[in-house]
């Protein structure tokens, strides 16, 4: 039997939800990983301080005893976020970056920036303060084709944002394509980091269409051409600290992802290391995965690195085709099929 030991792994990117869907998917998260950076779109969103101390609350209330993890809070930037928020959460100690979700972008995302401009004082002061930006990289415009959305905003918005903010240092979140690597890549600082997501690593836009439609593949930034998959797998295995784990795991209730209108987001937290694993394994770089999850991404926060471990096995495992969610279901990532790695321990 293979095994592989591992220091105990960070998912720089989640979505946890609230109430009921918070207290069904938190477990399968802080069971392997230490910490989180939880995303804040929540309805309505965390845009405040005091609203993201209180959602730390929610979660650390949620999570089982015995149960070792530390939530680390995000703003959710709007058009109109006060410079002075960024200060204060700097302040607090428990807030650890500023979410930019262009308007339209995503799921929850209405109440995003409309227009870069508009958020310019609040830049400046992240950038004085010390506090990263986490990047959703796509534009919105509806002339502008969908899978070139991550590539244009690098041009026409990431580009003369890193050049007019100097002090900035930005993640790029969930990066998606062959462009996004070379333009973390380019640079000869760490001013610019990427989360890699495990679906984007494992699937390309064919999988969204195998045999029929499959709603429950569907995220965004979508899933794109097998060169960009490939691009990111080489990113995620080459060693470069300033690519690290973020799993982007969305769970949407069944219902909402099997409809005439279906949310994006795919349910990975249940497998997310295994499924990273099996990512790595395919790329003969086992070796790599545990930088990528659980050093690269403290060191580009600045945080220590975590003192447990976790054990991974070779044993396949059948996936569940459906997991129950508060009172909906969720559908996992590769529900119905099989996992190659385990935790066991
Ligand atoms: O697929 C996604 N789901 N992408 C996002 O950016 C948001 C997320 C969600 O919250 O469901
Ligand atoms: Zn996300």
């Amino acid at each position: 039997m293979q095994r592989l030991t591992l220091r105990r792994p960070d998912d720089w990117h989640l979505h946890l939800r609230d109430g009921p869907i918070l207290r069904a998917v938190l477990p399968y998260t802080a069971r392997v990983f230490r910490r989180a950076i939880c995303m804040p779109n929540l309805t309505p969103p965390v845009r405040t301080v005091d609203q993201a101390l209180a959602y730390r609350e929610r979660i650390l209330t949620a999570l089982p005893e015995g149960l070792d993890f530390e939530p680390l809070m995000v703003l959710y930037l709007t058009d109109t976020t006060p410079p002075q928020e960024v200060v204060r959460g700097k302040a607090t100690g428990l807030i650890h970056g500023v979410k930019l979700y262009p308007a339209g972008a995503t799921t929850n995302s209405d109440a995003g920036v409309t227009d870069i401009a508009r958020v310019d004082r609040v830049l400046a002061e992240l950038a004085e303060v010390g506090l990263p930006l986490l990047v959703h990289g796509e534009v919105t415009a509806s002339h502008v084709d969908l899978f070139d959305r991550e590539a244009v905003f690098i041009d026409q918005v990431l580009r003369p944002l890193i050049a007019r903010h100097s002090g900035l240092r930005v993640v790029f979140e969930h990066l998606t394509t062959a462009e996004g690597v070379a333009f973390v890549q380019e640079r000869d600082d760490d001013r610019v980091a990427a989360t890699l997501t495990a679906h984007h690593l494992l699937l390309d836009r064919n999988a969204l269409f195998e045999g029929g439609l499959r709603p429950h593949r569907y995220c965004l930034p979508v899933l794109k051409r097998a060169r960009h998959r490939e691009a990111l797998l080489a990113a995620a295995t080459s060693g470069d600290p300033r690519f690290f784990l973020g799993t982007d795991s969305a769970p949407h209730p069944i219902g909402a992802k099997e409809s005439a209108c279906g949310c994006a987001g795919m349910f990975t937290a249940p497998d997310a290391l295994g499924l990273y694993a099996e990512a790595f394994e395919s790329a003969g770089a086992l070796d790599k995965l545990e930088a990528f999850a659980s050093e690269h991404g403290p060191r580009w926060y600045g945080m220590p690195l975590n003192e447990g471990r976790v054990t991974l096995e070779r044993s396949p495992r059948r996936v569940e085709p459906v997991l129950p969610m508060g009172e909906e279901q969720v559908v996992p990532m590769r529900a119905g099929g099989a996992v190659q790695w385990q935790v066991v321990a």
